[in-house]
């Protein structure tokens, strides 16, 4: 049997109703058979402060960097704020990043899919999280990119992917699944 990857998939809204969390939903419901996509909730994680590190890290920082470290790739699916990327994340790839030499980032296969009821769907997000992914040395899948604006249209009140939606959303997890085997440690 080939390998099914792990994929840590990260929400960078912690809203119930989330549009994004619908999205990372909907890429579990998606992915092919050669990708196994789990939600890592982030949302417990305390403020970083490096002072956590230098005595007995939070429980909630420890089983995080576990989950991150056993995960093949990730998988990125944030609103924006600000033109930016929201605190939560952020917090969670600093919690992720450190005790310093520890990454448990490093070397992963990432996508990065930004969403917003908004016309920009993101964008400033995406690249500016792209940036923090730079220095974490995870490879980040570079098309499709992944802007999905007028997101507040894309589930109906079932909450049903809509029919337009899904080809795009399906060709994104399967163009990540093609980035994850090429990007294995050999
Ligand atoms: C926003 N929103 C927003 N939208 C956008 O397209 N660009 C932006 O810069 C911002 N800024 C922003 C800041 C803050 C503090 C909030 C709370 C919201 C709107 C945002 O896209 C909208 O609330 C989404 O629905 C949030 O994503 P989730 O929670 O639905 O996944």
């Amino acid at each position: 049997m080939s390998q099914v990857f792990d994929v840590a998939v990260v929400v960078g809204s912690l809203r119930k109703e989330s549009l994004n969390r619908k999205i990372a939903n909907a890429f579990v419901q998606l992915a092919p058979a050669s990708l196994k996509l789990e939600i890592v909730e982030i949302g417990d994680l305390p403020l970083y402060n490096e002072e956590h590190d230098s005595a007995t890290p939070p429980a909630s920082y420890t089983s995080f960097r576990e989950r991150i470290r056993r995960a093949d790739a990730v998988l990125f699916v944030t609103p924006e704020y600000n033109r930016s990327v929201p605190g939560v994340l952020k917090n969670a790839i600093d919690v992720g990043s450190r005790p310093y030499g520890k990454s448990a980032w490093n070397g992963k296969p990432c996508a990065v899919v930004s969403a917003s009821p908004g016309a920009i769907g993101g964008f400033g997000a995406n690249h500016h999280l792209r940036q923090s992914l730079v220095f974490l040395n995870m490879p980040v899948l570079q098309q499709p990119e992944a802007y999905l604006g007028g997101a507040g249209s894309f589930f109906d009140e079932a909450g049903q992917l809509s029919e337009k939606t899904q080809p795009f959303l399906q060709s994104i997890v399967d163009a990540f699944a093609r980035w994850i085997e090429q990007n294995q440690p050999r």
